[in-house]
């Protein structure tokens, strides 16, 4: 048995994911000298060179990543541990960690705040980032649960899926289309247009649609967020398809009309999603409850208009979880006609908060 403490091991693994001594210590809050003394220790006691140095950057040997993988298993049981023992106590206690696409952070911070309230003992660590990141960060299992629009074949997921999450056409206040009823797609064809970037699930869903109609829009511009595409369809910029809780805040009485084109909105939901066979930790657990029970009536308060799937549709995605066919499953249902709950010029509900946009 190699003679190593818990805190040596917390030291090489803050190195081993910094690759330097130096970020490690910073922050440990300890000296640099005293990160490089505990990794030489535990260097002499596993017998074999844990980082290789090239230039400034360490990198990891094969006993290295061997051992910081055992580390992130031994933090992670001990975390467990931890939150099994506040849960007998009769608490709940420790550090949920949630990963979200981008749309989700309009709603999800409006459930974290009721829900702390409720659990003042926990900590939350919440990631917001696009689809193909969010699917990126599954393989290194570092979050608890998962909000996606779009379930991936690969890595297997215990999915539920929770609230509407439908894409519309936003285009600025003034133009010509925004007084147009039932518009056919094809009049889409060559208007300016402000695409997400690649890897994003709200791309890859108009990219499908698009090419679907043999629709050719004009891309004059490609953001990495919903925000920025605001400020550009504000600004004139061109026309762009967003999910309607980008909007939820302002509605339609500023700066923005919604299309009524055919074919949209796109329906799609969010999912509250973990890996396959993850044992939850209590807090983990305790959400995901509190998630699937609440978001129906937070969400009523919101956005009106917007619901949780109907029983058909959550038996629909059993069965396509179960059909697995295609590179990608769920998320992606077309609507026959243009519906949605935030009408051009009408009174939008407001949620005051201004962080959350
Ligand atoms: P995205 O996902 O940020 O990857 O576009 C958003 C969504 O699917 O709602």
């Amino acid at each position: 048995m190699i003679h190593a403490t818990l805190h040596q091991l917390k030291v090489f693994e803050a190195t081993a994911r910094h690759g330097s001594f130096t970020r490690a210590a910073e922050e440990l809050y300890l000296t640099q000298p005293t990160v490089s003394i505990q990794v030489k220790q535990l260097t002499k006691a596993v017998g074999l060179p844990l980082f290789e140095q090239i230039g400034k950057r360490l990198y990891l040997t094969q006993a290295g990543e061997e051992l910081l993988s055992t580390c992130q298993q031994i933090f992670h049981g001990l975390e467990q541990f931890e939150m099994s023992v506040a849960d007998i106590k009769g608490m709940k206690q420790g550090r949920l960690k949630l990963a979200v696409i981008t749309t989700a952070k309009y709603f999800v911070p409006r459930l974290l705040g009721p829900f702390c309230k409720r659990y003042p003992g926990i900590d939350i660590s919440l990631k917001v980032t696009n689809h193909q990141r969010l699917q990126e960060g599954m393989a290194t299992n570092e979050d608890d649960l998962y909000i996606i629009s779009q379930t991936p074949t690969q890595p297997d997921l215990d999915i539920h899926p929770f609230l509407e999450n439908p894409l519309i056409v936003l285009a600025p206040k003034g133009h010509p289309l925004a007084s147009k009823k039932n518009i056919p797609i094809e009049m889409l064809n060559n208007e300016t247009f402000i695409m997400r970037e690649l890897g994003s699930g709200t791309r890859k869903a108009v990219e499908e649609l698009f090419a679907e109609h043999n629709v050719k829009v004009r891309v004059r511009l490609e953001l990495g967020s919903n925000e920025a595409i605001k400020q550009a369809i504000a600004g004139g910029l061109g026309i762009s398809v967003l999910s309607q809780h980008t909007i939820i805040s302002e509605g339609t009485t500023g700066e923005f009309a919604i299309l009524d084109v055919q074919g949209f909105p796109i329906e799609r939901h969010w999912y509250v999603a973990n890996l396959a066979g993850k044992q939850l930790s209590v807090v983990a657990e305790t959400f995901l409850q509190f998630l699937l029970e609440e978001s129906p009536a937070i969400a009523k308060q919101l956005l009106p208009g917007l619901g949780a799937p109907t029983a058909d549709e959550e038996a629909g995605l059993e069965k396509s979880s179960t059909e697995k066919s295609s590179a990608e499953k769920g998320g992606t249902k077309k609507s026959g006609s243009a519906k949605s709950s935030l009408k051009p010029d009408s009174e939008t509900p407001v949620a005051k908060d201004p962080v959350l946009k």
